[in-house]
């Protein structure tokens, strides 16, 4: 297996004062990929040099994964405070998130969570692997006071030392004027859709005006997503004519351009692969060959408001459609 040395992977500052590496690994195995699967990539990545991993509880795999990461610690391929561990609150945990914290990092087996994310801002629950038309009649819209219920527990946590950052994401301009005044412990990050074709210039912009670290979730436009993330109209970015001659230019993978976008943009993506050279390329492509000024200026001119996650299955009664959970007029939707 290639290796990369991590010290030489570029890093990016919170506003916590801590370090964290320009990319990560996703560990979504989108109702595709088992645990084992998934768990097994996880291994591979951290012996080739990967120190930044997106775990969620949601996702049905932190067991097997913290399986992995004993097994390294005890090897000695990494250290505990040599990973940046990240993971989130679901949905039907935001009154429990002690309860939910401590699961994972008992899952984990890694004493303490890097970054600890309200997964969604709302309590708005559906099982994993439901269908898309899948509705929860108790669903209900964002509440401000809700969410900062949910966030101060996670402030206590933060306090207590199990959680060294606090996370946000899903999140809207509308929703974070609402709640960021209301907040001790600032967001260190929040994590989002991005990838060429939707990529959030005026969420990324205000989180970069407000030191808050955008992470890019679906960099790749994620071919491998649940299907019911699947719609007739969205566009598959490393199909566009423009991300493949890009890559023509450098010899590499489309998906690697939308990787070197990414990072050379400042976001931090997290992209997922249980295939070995395919991780191994999605970390190395941030040491090298970089994209040039112009290649960066027509990827910037891919975008197509293409929202991959609709997360129609978080809609209340009484909602229109899925462009009610993200504010779109710049307004709260209710
Ligand atoms: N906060 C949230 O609500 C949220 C939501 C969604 C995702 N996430 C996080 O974001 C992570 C990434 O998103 P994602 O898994 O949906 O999608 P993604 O990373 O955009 O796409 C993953 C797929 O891209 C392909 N790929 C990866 N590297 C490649 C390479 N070098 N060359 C060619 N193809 C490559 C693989 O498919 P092939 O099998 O076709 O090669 C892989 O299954 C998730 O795992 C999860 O951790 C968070």
């Amino acid at each position: 297996m290639e290796r990369v040395n991590p010290a030489d992977v570029p890093k990016r500052k919170l506003n916590s004062g801590e370090e964290i590496p320009c990319v990560g690994m996703g560990t979504f195995g989108s109702d595709r990929f088992s645990p084992e699967q998934v768990s097994a990539a996880v291994s591979g990545a951290i012996r080739c040099g990967y120190r930044l991993f997106d775990c969620a509880a949601c996702y049905g795999n932190e067991d097997q994964i913290g399986e992995v990461f004993k097994t390294a610690f005890d090897e000695g391929v990494a250290e505990r405070r040599e990973l940046f561990i990240m993971t989130k609150v679901w949905n039907d945990m935001h009154d429990r998130v002690t309860e939910s914290c401590e699961k994972s990092i008992a899952d984990l087996q890694c004493e303490y969570i890097d970054m600890f994310f309200i997964h969604w801002p709302f309590p708005n629950y559906h099982a994993p692997g439901c269908d898309g038309d899948a509705r929860n009649p108790d669903s209900r819209p964002f509440s401000v006071s809700e969410f900062v219920d949910t966030y101060q527990r996670c402030e206590a946590l933060y306090k207590k030392g199990l959680i060294r950052n606090i996370g946000i994401s899903n999140m809207t301009i509308p929703k974070l004027e609402a709640v960021l005044p209301l907040l001790k412990v600032k967001p260190a990050a929040c994590e989002m859709e991005l990838h060429p074709c939707f990529q959030q210039q005026e969420l990324f912009d205000y989180l970069v005006d407000h030191d808050i670290q955008p992470i890019g979730f679906r960099p790749i436009g994620s071919p491998t997503r649940p299907e019911r993330d699947m719609m007739p109209e969205d566009v598959a970015d490393i199909q566009l004519p423009q991300m493949r001659s890009i890559a023509a230019a450098h010899s590499i993978h489309p998906a690697v351009v939308a990787l070197k976008w990414a990072v050379q943009r400042g976001q931090i993506p997290i992209p997922f692969s249980v295939k070995e050279a395919e991780y191994v390329s999605n970390l190395k492509c941030t040491m090298e060959d970089p994209l040039t000024e112009e290649e960066m200026e027509t990827i910037a001119g891919l975008e197509k408001n293409n929202r991959l996650v609709k997360g129609q299955v978080f809609l209340w009664e009484g909602a229109k459609d899925w462009h009610d959970l993200w504010d779109e007029d710049g307004f709260i939707v209710k």
